[in-house]
């Protein structure tokens, strides 16, 4: 997987990937970022990018020509990457009005090969070039950030855990949260006691049918407290339905 990042800030971008998780992938060879700064494509002697609002208004427009010029220098690495047909690339616009980032999407973009995100900031970036270039709309929640960076590494984030190779545990990334739309059952490490509070008798047990049924359960159970919306598009057995309608109505202790 190879992410492409159109900003004005790719120190940003570069600092947070080589962190953590995303750094060793990195490393690894699982995923490459290469982040290109849009201000390497102005033309103007100050480098400026932005410029004032058609019809007023108040802040700056990023301009349209550095951008383009920014995506079409993307565009021919990758292109160049390959010998015979040209292939179509996906180009993420991380703004306020796309689409709700979520699991299903993140599991989608695995599927690429390459991945190019453009990041605005300002008021925004000339509609012309946007229209031209950009094929998803993303937005990673309804608040408004400064810019498009922190975005596009909560999806570039999410994405990359998914790159086969990338988690060393493979099915972790199958038995978490949103897998199933259901939430991920609860965790716990040594010590057995911990403060006088003990560790389910279940899990110690080492008996896995007995676990993978306790496993099940509390992610309905979880999922019916924190976040009964997502059953809806749950497949749950009948039992499960009960479990999660009673938990819904009495809370935990049913
Ligand atoms: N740019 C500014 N705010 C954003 C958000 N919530 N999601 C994606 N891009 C953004």
């Amino acid at each position: 997987m190879h992410f492409y990042v159109m900003t004005l800030f790719p120190d940003m971008i570069n600092n947070a990937m080589s962190e953590s998780i995303t750094g060793r992938a990195i490393r690894a060879g699982h995923i490459s970022v290469k982040s290109v700064n849009i201000r390497d494509f102005s033309d103007n002697k100050h480098k400026h990018v932005d410029d004032y609002p058609y019809g007023g208004g108040a802040g700056m427009v990023m301009q349209a020509e550095p951008v383009y010029k920014c995506y079409r220098h993307i565009y021919e690495e990758i292109q160049s990457t390959y010998k015979e047909n040209r292939v179509s690339l996906r180009v993420v616009y991380l703004t306020p009005q796309g689409k709700t980032f979520n699991q299903k999407m993140a599991a989608e973009y695995a599927n690429e090969e390459n991945l190019v995100f453009l990041c605005g900031h300002y008021e925004g970036i000339d509609e012309r070039v946007i229209e031209k270039i950009v094929t998803d709309y993303v937005s990673i929640g309804d608040y408004v950030l400064t810019g498009g960076e922190l975005p596009a590494l909560v999806v570039m984030d999410a994405v990359s855990r998914l790159v086969p190779g990338v988690l060393n545990n493979c099915i972790s990334a199958h038995t978490e949260s949103f897998s199933d739309n259901l939430l991920e059952y609860p965790q716990y490490t040594r010590p057995e006691n911990w403060r006088g509070e003990s560790v389910p008798e279940v899990l110690l047990s080492g008996h896995h049918q007995k676990l993978a049924k306790w496993y099940r359960e509390q992610s309905v159970i979880r999922t019916a407290l924190m976040r009964p919306d997502l059953l809806e598009e749950a497949e749950l057995t009948q039992e499960e339905r009960e479990l999660a309608d009673k938990v819904i109505k009495y809370g935990k202790e049913t």
